[in-house]
């Protein structure tokens, strides 16, 4: 057991720390404000190769690893949380349902490597409104035709949605058959029938887009079949699965950005004569946090490694994802307490961590969902 990150991993992260400071830490707050998300910076990043680090270079990646991966979507978050989720939506959820599936090489080829070199953005649609926890409860249907199939339904909570060039659509060819009908289609921005609905207004991470997707009719060719009917189920979990440690990751960085911040303010700010890390009640709250970072820290590296390994990995990602989300809400909450009035306020970041930090306990299947992963895989 090595506790070491590599070079190469740390030369990942010390270059998207440079591009954090540069490109995501300027106007963040405002972007916050106004629900924009950095479109340019997200398309330059992908262009740094970002997008490729766990996928082969066949289909467009670098081969790197889930893990400097993972380190990636981290050291993001500490600053724009939002920019988080869309790289993880965009490289596990979206990449990881085209690369998981059964489709051929030559699909992968085709739909994966523009998002794996950076040249275009996916976005993943499972959830509806019938079909949000309960993930086999889907409306959207694919009907045969011909050779290739219709799809209508509705998609909802779409990260990324609006911003996609690529979406992947799960659907039910016969809502008798329910997930032994679930299949998998590949969709591209302007096919006719597919469009973008409601925009949603967030509470948190307000930059990233997400938003509902409509399918009136929209025909599909079988070439854009990722996952044959039966098998859609089944991708869906095991692409979440990967997700889940990007929303480990993505939910460490905002703790350790919150943390960064407190460090600071503790050691500046003075009251009763005396910088308030002189306060032992903070010291102490500070180094329990401390130990709370860590902790997830470990789990999340762990589901990473293992992975990347190739090994079993479901209950340890459904560990990261409840232990690094919890950890997030506990450290936002905490740290906004810390820095008092200031806390409250925007200019110091703290207060919009704690937004940001809450939908990590929600989304890519709730801690609730997670916590049934676990006990399932305990008592199988
Ligand atoms: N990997 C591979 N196969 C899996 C699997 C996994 N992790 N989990 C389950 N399966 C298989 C099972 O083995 C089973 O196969 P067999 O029929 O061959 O035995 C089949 O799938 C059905 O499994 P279950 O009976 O356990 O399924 P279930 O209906 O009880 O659901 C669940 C299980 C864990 C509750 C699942 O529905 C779930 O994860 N729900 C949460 C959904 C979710 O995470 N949604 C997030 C949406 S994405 C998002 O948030 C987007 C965003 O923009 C950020």
């Amino acid at each position: 057991m090595d506790f070491e990150i590599t070079k190469q991993q740390q030369a990942i992260v010390d270059q998207v720390r440079d591009f954090t400071a540069k490109r995501l830490r300027p106007g963040v707050v405002e972007r916050d404000e106004a629900s924009e998300f950095p479109l340019e910076a997200f398309k330059e990043f992908g262009k740094m190769g970002m997008f490729g680090l766990c996928y082969p270079k066949a289909f467009g990646g670098s081969d790197v690893g889930y893990l400097p991966y993972i380190l990636a979507v981290e050291e993001v978050s500490k600053v724009d949380a939002s920019f988080g989720i869309g790289f993880s939506v965009n490289t596990s959820l979206y990449g990881g349902s085209v690369m998981y599936s059964s489709a051929t090489d030559e699909q992968k080829k085709r739909f994966l490597a523009p998002i794996a070199s950076g040249q275009a953005i996916g976005s993943f649609g499972l959830t509806e409104e019938t079909a949000g926890s309960d993930a086999a409860g889907q409306q959207t249907i694919a009907t045969k035709d011909g050779d290739g199939y219709i799809l209508n339904g509705t998609k909802i909570f779409n990260t990324n949605g609006p911003i996609a060039d690529y979406t992947v659509i799960y659907a039910l060819t016969d809502p008798a058959l329910g997930i032994k009908g679930m299949c998998a289609f590949v969709l591209e921005k302007g096919m006719e029938g597919f469009h973008i609905g409601r925009l949603e207004n967030k509470m948190g991470i307000r930059s990233a887009q997400v938003s509902e997707m409509v399918l009136e009719n929209v025909r599909v060719s079988a070439d854009r079949m990722i996952a044959k009917p039966g098998e859609g189920f089944k991708l869906a979990m095991k692409t979440l699965d990967g997700g889940r440690i990007g929303v480990g990751a993505q939910a460490l960085g905002l703790a350790e950005g919150a943390f960064d911040i407190a460090v600071e303010h503790l050691k500046k700010r003075e009251q009763f004569g005396k910088p308030l890390y002189k306060q032992q009640y903070l010291a102490f709250k500070m180094a329990e946090l401390y130990a709370d970072i860590e902790k997830a820290r470990l789990v999340l590296y762990k589901a990473a490694c293992l992975k990347e390994a190739g090994k079993p990995f479901t209950m340890e990602a459904a560990v990261a994802k409840l232990t690094c989300t919890d950890v997030a809400m506990k450290v936002t909450t905490e740290c906004v307490q810390m820095l008092g009035g200031n806390g409250y306020m925007k200019e110091y970041h703290v207060e919009r961590m704690m937004r940001d930090a809450k939908i990590t306990q929600i989304y890519e299947g709730t801690n609730e969902i997670q916590k049934l992963v676990i006990s399932g895989g305990l008592f199988r």
